[in-house]
């Protein structure tokens, strides 16, 4: 009886291990590139594989930016932040927010510890070499902020001027004239982590102008506007995207997914309207 068994044992064994063989020979017979190809859809999918699994999906913004990003009491509201939520709702999990600076969204989206990055950020060539960006959602601009009753009527008379940013921005870069094409240039910059330490020192005299967004920019307006106007010349067309690590298709097709959606449904106009009369802080 013993030795049948053994017998049926070995003979098992024997069957498993030609399958094996036989699976293997099949993998290696693909040509490298069909398998290579494989392996990287695989780990993409594996990516949201895990986020289903753990059951949430991180998001890397910058709660600073009201009205795509700010904080309500323990929570975040703002359009990024809908707009995550469906995402997060998309793939049935929850949404977990990584509050972090402005300047380290993207190296936390390269580095894989957030899953993608919604913080108003604008598509430029120095960003895309770093990661991938969504189809754009929102049009916008870079706007001057200054005193109610300040001398600087057009952005060329900021040349010379102390002008606030928020760093890593957009409008510091503008403001840097880091890339050497800003139309106004000699501008003294003075880097701040909040756009809205830069218009607080903008009330206390202790800078010329603020550089920052034009929606935020409005929001910051309304709040102070005894204060502080907007130019009405901008300095920047720009688009927003959501950015996701760098060859991360499967994420990117779920992010444009509902970005389709949400603009086809106008549920993303809607989101973006009810904002416009939203004021908090
Ligand atoms: N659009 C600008 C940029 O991409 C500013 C974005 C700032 N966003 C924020 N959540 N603080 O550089």
């Amino acid at each position: 009886m013993k030795k049948i068994a053994a017998l049926f044992l070995s003979a098992v064994m024997v069957l498993s291990l030609g399958a094996c063989q036989s699976k293997t020979t099949e993998a290696s017979s693909n040509t490298d590139s069909t398998a290579s190809t494989a392996n990287e859809q695989s780990a993409e999918t594996a990516t949201l594989d895990t986020i289903k699994a753990d059951g949430y999906i991180t998001l890397a913004t910058n709660a600073e930016f009201e009205p795509f990003e700010f904080k309500d009491g323990d929570g975040y509201m703002g359009i990024d932040i809908e707009i995550s939520k469906k995402i997060a709702e998309k793939l049935g999990v929850e949404l977990q927010v990584h509050d972090i600076a402005f300047d380290t969204v993207i190296a936390e989206v390269q580095s894989g510890k957030a899953n993608f990055a919604a913080a108003g950020i604008t598509v430029n060539e120095d960003r895309k070499k770093n990661v991938d960006f969504s189809e754009t959602y929102f049009n916008a601009n870079q706007s001057v902020i200054v005193l109610a009753d300040s001398e600087i009527k057009v952005p060329a008379d900021l040349s010379g001027k102390k002008v606030g940013v928020q760093q890593g921005t957009t409008g510091d870069v503008y403001c840097t004239n880091e890339d050497g094409t800003s139309e106004v240039t000699n501008i003294e910059v003075q880097r701040y982590n909040k756009g809205v330490d830069a218009v607080t020192d903008l009330i206390n005299g202790r800078l010329d102008a603020v550089v920052i967004d034009d929606f935020p920019a409005t929001k910051f307006v309304e709040k102070n506007s005894d204060k502080i106007q907007k130019l009405s010349d901008t300095l920047t067309v720009e688009e927003y995207a959501i950015a996701v690590k760098k060859g991360d298709t499967a994420m990117l097709q779920v992010i444009n997914e509902v970005l389709k959606e949400m603009k086809d449904s106008g549920e993303l106009q809607t989101v973006i309207d009810s904002y416009e009369n939203v004021l908090v802080g």
